[in-house]
C-alpha cells in the first residue's frame, strides 16, 4: 500500500507529539498529587524504563515490519492463524474511545484560553464554581469547543501524514517545549521550587498501595501512547533503515521530561501561592487559575501560555488517536482520506456529546452506572483495561509469535548486547506485570 512517509525528524516529532499530551500536563501532576508524590513518581519512572520502553520498541517494530494499518500489519506478519491475529490490530479502536472524552477536555482547554484572556477567578472557591458551572450546566459552551476540537483534528488528518500530521507536530511541538521551558525556568527562581522537588522526588512508600501501583503502570502506558495502535500506525510510515531504538529513546526521554517539568512547575506555583497538590482532576482547571490570579499581570500571561501549551499537547495526541482507524479504512476499504477522516471523527464527535451530557444536570443520572458516569467510564475502560490488553497482545506477538530471527535482524544491530535484556523484558517482565495490573483492576487480587 502507498503510505506517505514521514521525514526522520517528522516521525520523532509526531511520535513525541502523540506521547506528550494531556496525560503529561493535566493527568500526571494530579495523580502524583493524589498518590503522595515521590514514591509514585519512582514507580512510574521504573515502569516507563522497564516495561514502557520495551513495548514502545515492540510496537514500533510491528508497524515498521507490517507497513500498513494496524489490522493488516498483524495479519501480514503473523506466521500462522492470520485470521485471529488480525484482531490484535483492533486495539486502534481504543484510540477512538479515548477521543470521546479527550476531545471534550481539549474543548474545556480552549474555553479556558479564551476566559483567561478576560480575567481569572480570584479564589479557589470562585474557580471551583466557574469549573463546576461549565461542567454541570453549560452544555452549549462545551459543545461549541468540542466541535472546534473535532473540526481541527479532522482537518489535520484529512490533509494526510506529511501535509497534516507532520506539519502540525513540527510547528506545535517546538512551541510547546518553549512554553513549558520558559515557565519551568521561572518556577526555578521561586522559593516553592525546593518544596516541589522534595514532594516529587522524596519517596514516602507509606503512601503507596495497590491502586497507586496500578495507576502508575496504567499511566506509564497512557503517557507513552502505547497499546492503541498510534505508534504502530506512525511507524508504518517510517523510512527503511530507520533506527527504532534511537527513536524510542528520544520519545521516552521527551515524554518523561515534559511530565517532570510540568509537574515541578505546577507544584512550585501551588506551594508558592498556597494551593493544594492533591486536588484531583480539577488541579489545572481549579487550583491553577486562582494561583495564576495571585501572580498578578504575569499570571494572566502565564495562564494563557499554560492553556495554549496544554491545547497543543492535546491536539498533537488527538490526531494520533484517530489516525490509526483512518488508516484502517483507507487500507482495508479503499476509502479516500477525506471520507475516512470525516467518518471516523464523526464517531468520537457524536459519542463525545453523550460524554458532555453525562455531566449535565438533568441528564447525568441517566448516563451514570455505578460510581461512574459515561465520561468517566470512557476514561477508565480505556486507560485501565484496553491499553494493558493492547500491550499484552503486542508483547506476546513480538515476544513469542514473530520468529526471533526476524526480530533480531532488525533490532540486534540497533540494540547490540542489550538485545537479550530487551527480549527478556518483553517476554516475561512486561506480560506478567500487565496481567497483574489487569487482575488487580477487576478486583481479583
Ligand atoms: N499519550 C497521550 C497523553 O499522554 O495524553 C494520550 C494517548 C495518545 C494515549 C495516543 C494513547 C495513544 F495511543
Amino acid at each position: 500500500m502507498k503510505i506517505a512517509r514521514f521525514s526522520r525528524i517528522g516521525f520523532i516529532m509526531a511520535a513525541a507529539g502523540s506521547a506528550v499530551g494531556l496525560g503529561n500536563i493535566w493527568k500526571f501532576p494530579y495523580i502524583t498529587g493524589e498518590y503522595g508524590g515521590g514514591a509514585f513518581v519512582l514507580i512510574y519512572l521504573v515502569t516507563v524504563l522497564l516495561i514502557g520502553f520495551s513495548i514502545m520498541i515492540a510496537e514500533m517494530l510491528i508497524g515498521y515490519l507490517g507497513r500498513a494499518d494496524t489490522v493488516s500489519s498483524f495479519e501480514n506478519l503473523a506466521p500462522t492463524r492470520k485470521h485471529l491475529w488480525k484482531f490484535g490490530g483492533f486495539q486502534s479502536l481504543a484510540g477512538l474511545f479515548v477521543m470521546i472524552y479527550y476531545s471534550v477536555v481539549i474543548g474545556w482547554i480552549f474555553h479556558y484560553i479564551v476566559s483567561a484572556l478576560f480575567g481569572l477567578p480570584s479564589s479557589v472557591d470562585e474557580a471551583k464554581t466557574v469549573f463546576s458551572t461549565m461542567l454541570h450546566s453549560d452544555f452549549k459552551t462545551q459543545l461549541f469547543y468540542h466541535t472546534l476540537s473535532f473540526l481541527i483534528v479532522t482537518f489535520v488528518i484529512a490533509r494526510g501524514i506529511k501535509g497534516g500530521i507532520e506539519k502540525l507536530n513540527m510547528v506545535l511541538m517546538p512551541m510547546l517545549f518553549i512554553i513549558v521551558g520558559v515557565m519551568f525556568l521561572y518556577a526555578t527562581t521561586l522559593d516553592g521550587f525546593h518544596k516541589a522537588v522534595e514532594f516529587m522526588f522524596k519517596p514516602d512508600f507509606s503512601k503507596i498501595n495497590s491502586t497507586a501501583f496500578v495507576t502508575a503502570v496504567g499511566h506509564a502506558f497512557f503517557t507513552l501512547s502505547l497499546g492503541m495502535g498510534s505508534i504502530m500506525t506512525y511507524s508504518a510510515s517510517l523510512e527503511k533503515n530507520a533506527n527504532l531504538v534511537k527513536s524510542s529513546i528520544i520519545v521516552v526521554i521527551l515524554d518523561t521530561a515534559i511530565a517532570l517539568f510540568a509537574g515541578l512547575m505546577l507544584f512550585t506555583f501551588l506551594y508558592e501561592y498556597g494551593g493544594q497538590p492533591s486536588s484531583g482532576p480539577g488541579l489545572v482547571f481549579i487550583s491553577l487559575p486562582s494561583v495564576f490570579y495571585q501572580m498578578g499581570m504575569l499570571g494572566n500571561i502565564f495562564a494563557v501560555m499554560f492553556f495554549v501549551s496544554l491545547a497543543f499537547a492535546g491536539l498533537t495526541s488527538a490526531v494520533s488517536l484517530v489516525e490509526p482507524m483512518v488508516q484502517y479504512f483507507i487500507d482495508r476499504f479503499s476509502w479516500g482520506r477525506k471520507k475516512a477522516s470525516v467518518m471516523t471523527s464523526l464517531f468520537f464527535y457524536i459519542v463525545g456529546i453523550v460524554a458532555i451530557l453525562s455531566h449535565i444536570d438533568g441528564y447525568s443520572s441517566y448516563l451514570t452506572w455505578g460510581s461512574r458516569n459515561f465520561f468517566d467510564w470512557a476514561d477508565f475502560l480505556t486507560a485501565a483495561f484496553m491499553l494493558p490488553v493492547g500491550g499484552l497482545i503486542m508483547s506476546v506477538f513480538v515476544g513469542y509469535v514473530l520468529p526471533k530471527s526476524q526480530v533480531e535482524k532488525v533490532l540486534r544491530p540497533q540494540l547490540g548486547r542489550t538485545f537479550e535484556v530487551w527480549y527478556f523484558s518483553l517476554r516475561y517482565i512486561a506480560p506478567v506485570s500487565l496481567v497483574i495490573v489487569m487482575l488487580n483492576l477487576v478486583g481479583v487480587l
